[in-house]
């Protein structure tokens, strides 16, 4: 990605905001949607008497995949196990900041064995240190990790007790963000970052008071509107300059790409059946001094 050629915007000669953005490669991990099924229903999205296609998951998540490939990340795979229907949403399973793994305690009972799974899994993979719990919290669907600070989503699945305990086991500032729409249930469907010190998000679904500390962090934000929310557009993966996001989400990709960024749009319209976009599928691994 280093030597990738300049957006196409600057080929066309218009001049983003803040020149070239750079990719910065990334390792990914993931978890084939075999077992993938809408049986239950703990968000908005989800109709267990629409129920969802398994073979069009999988063939979705490995366009996914390749996608992240042919960007130059690094992408490992954690087995699914049968009867996790929402095991591929590995952004779920834990949050991972330099090299230290905080663990989730899921909120609905459907899910809670998916924490050991991400946890045991992380231990066999030269990351030791993974810290259990005390308090519910969803990984990076409520975590979402910038250069500085992360920001922490909490009103339907994360509780704020655990923002304060992912803080003081990473050492990181963590800020707390009131969700207040269900069908923006986890941060990652309504925000994603941009590079290490930006943001993109949809107002909509925070507070008052949340959407203030957003304007305040972040100036320079893109403002994404209800249309490119409701098709979780948000639910977006950047590297510096790639954006891995909802081909549907047609006016967000607009705005990125007069950003400076490359939207690679990809669809995921079966794994949306369970609420979950590109950002779910992928949980981040940021290594440490130590780690691999
Ligand atoms: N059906 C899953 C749930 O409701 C979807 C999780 C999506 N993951 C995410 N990071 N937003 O828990």
């Amino acid at each position: 990605p280093a030597s990738s050629p300049l957006p196409e915007s600057v080929e066309r000669g218009e001049q983003p905001e803040r020149g070239a953005r750079v990719a910065r490669p990334r390792h990914f991990l993931m978890c084939r949607p075999e077992h993938f099924a809408v049986t239950y229903s703990i968000n908005p999205w989800m109709d267990p008497a629409a129920g969802a296609d398994a073979a069009r998951a999988v063939a979705q998540w490995e366009a996914l995949r390749a996608a992240y490939l042919g960007l130059g990340h690094r992408v490992s795979v954690i087995d699914p196990v049968e009867g996790l229907p929402d095991m591929v949403f590995a952004a779920n399973g834990a949050l991972v900041v330099n090299g230290r793994a905080y663990g989730a305690r899921f909120a609905h009972p459907q899910r809670a064995a998916e924490g050991p799974a991400y946890a045991a899994w992380l231990r066999a993979n030269g990351f030791p240190e993974v810290r259990e719990p005390v308090h519910t919290n969803e990984g990076e669907g409520d975590f979402l990790t910038l250069d500085r600070l992360i920001l922490a989503g909490t009103g339907f699945r994360t509780e704020v007790a655990a923002h304060q305990e992912a803080q003081e086991f990473l050492g990181v500032p963590v800020v707390t963000l009131r969700l207040v729409d269900p069908r923006f249930y986890h941060l990652d469907t309504a925000l994603f970052p941009l590079g290490d010190d930006n943001v993109a998000y949809y107002p909509g679904a925070f507070s008052p008071g949340s959407r203030a500390v957003l304007e305040r962090l972040f100036p320079d934000a893109i403002v994404a509107d209800e249309r490119d929310a409701a098709v979780l557009g948000l639910n977006a993966v950047c590297d510096g300059r790639n954006v891995v996001i909802n081909a549907e989400a047609t006016g967000l990709i607009a705005t990125l790409r007069r950003h400076g960024y490359e939207p690679v749009p990809v669809d995921l319209s079966e794994l949306r059946k369970a609420g979950g976009g590109p950002k779910c599928c992928t949980l981040e691994l940021r290594a440490g001094q130590a780690a691999p």
